[in-house]
């Protein structure tokens, strides 16, 4: 079948931050997570997509921050686009353009904003309308933490068994926790191993084990920490949980390291942050890049002191972020 005229729409998503991290599949083909993972959208790392299905077209389109992209995040998109026709029992090609506000793939989760952005704009494109439920489900074969990037402010994934019963809910609105991430920006570089590789090498390492024991007692503190408020006791399980994700890395076979000097000198100024008395924790992702978790009133001063490190290329600060939403201005 084919949709018989234009079928154009635009979607924004916002990028998240693991507080609990997804590290390593049950399934890899379709992204069924370990263990449930805990995460808060960033209010200033979005993706804004714009797709359009015409009939008239005999390929799909693509193009990333204006350009067109590599063999394989094109196949990436052309695979969920195709996830998105099967859905919509159609045929027709896509004409798609994709702009982060952010840098790509340095260790901001650029593919959970784009994948979210992408699975609701290309639904409504094909004038399919999913639930929340099932757009998590949907936008979570593109990129496992796209999931959470659909629900807004705070969020779990909860890890399921199968397809069907694995979605991100909302634990809390962003209006729940005037807490901010202050990015740290130590490299723009793209990152050499990408978070997919990273996910399959995680069976191989031997501290996998040991992780995925201590995660529901994890899960259940920052829960906890959330409703309550609590920084200090959602700081010191963001932390462990942060650095056991890089232990997994360091230990897989072979090794993955995505530490840096500059990277370890931002969490050892957190450290002298704290010990001075400013409560603030830190992050990190599969990447060179450390995000500083605070209170609201204290973000000004956390950044202030990010910036004063010679590393840091860049500060930007998020406050809690929605769900990804339909927009009226298209890109083209
Ligand atoms: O969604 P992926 O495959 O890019 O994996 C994300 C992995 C981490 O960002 C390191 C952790 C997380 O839960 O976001």
């Amino acid at each position: 079948m084919e949709l018989m005229s234009n079928h154009k729409a635009t979607a924004i998503a916002n990028a998240n931050i693991a507080f609990i991290k997804y590290w390593g599949n049950r399934d890899a083909a379709r992204r069924i997570p370990l263990n449930n993972s805990i995460s808060m959208n960033l209010d200033h790392a979005t993706t804004t997509t714009t797709v359009e299905f015409d009939s008239a077209l005999n390929d799909d389109y693509v193009l990333i921050g204006g350009k067109a992209p590599n063999d394989a995040p094109r196949a990436r998109v052309i695979a969920h686009l195709d996830r998105v026709r099967a859905l919509a029992q159609i045929e027709t090609r896509t004409r798609v353009q994709s702009q982060n506000n952010f840098p790509m793939g340095a260790g901001i989760a650029s593919s959970a904003s784009a994948f979210a952005a992408l699975s609701l704009a290309a639904t409504r494109a094909a004038d399919l309308e999913l639930s929340e439920r099932e757009l998590s489900i949907l936008a979570r074969q593109g990129s496992g933490s796209a999931c959470r990037s659909i629900p807004g402010g705070f969020v779990e994934w909860l890890a399921g068994s199968e397809s069907a019963n694995s979605y991100a809910v909302q634990l809390a609105p962003p209006e729940f926790w005037d807490v901010r991430d202050v990015i740290a920006i130590v490299s723009t570089a793209e990152k050499q191993i990408s978070s997919t590789d990273g996910h399959a090498a995680a069976s191989s390492s031997h501290f996998l084990a040991e992780r995925l024991t201590a995660l529901p007692a994890r899960l259940a503190r920052v829960r906890r920490a959330l409703f309550a408020h609590d920084l200090a006791a959602l700081g010191a399980a963001i932390e462990e949980d942060a650095l056991e994700l890089h232990f997994v890395a360091m230990t897989s076979v072979p090794p993955i390291f995505y530490w840096s000097p500059g990277m370890v000198r931002v969490i050892q100024a957190a450290h002298h942050s704290r010990a001075d008395g400013l409560a603030v924790y830190f992050t990190l992702d599969a990447g060179p890049n450390v995000h500083l978790i605070c209170e609201a009133k204290d973000a000004d001063q956390v950044a202030a002191r990010a910036r004063e490190i010679s590393d840091v290329q860049q500060v930007i600060v998020n406050a809690p972020g929605g769900a990804a939403r339909l927009i009226e201005q298209h890109l083209f």
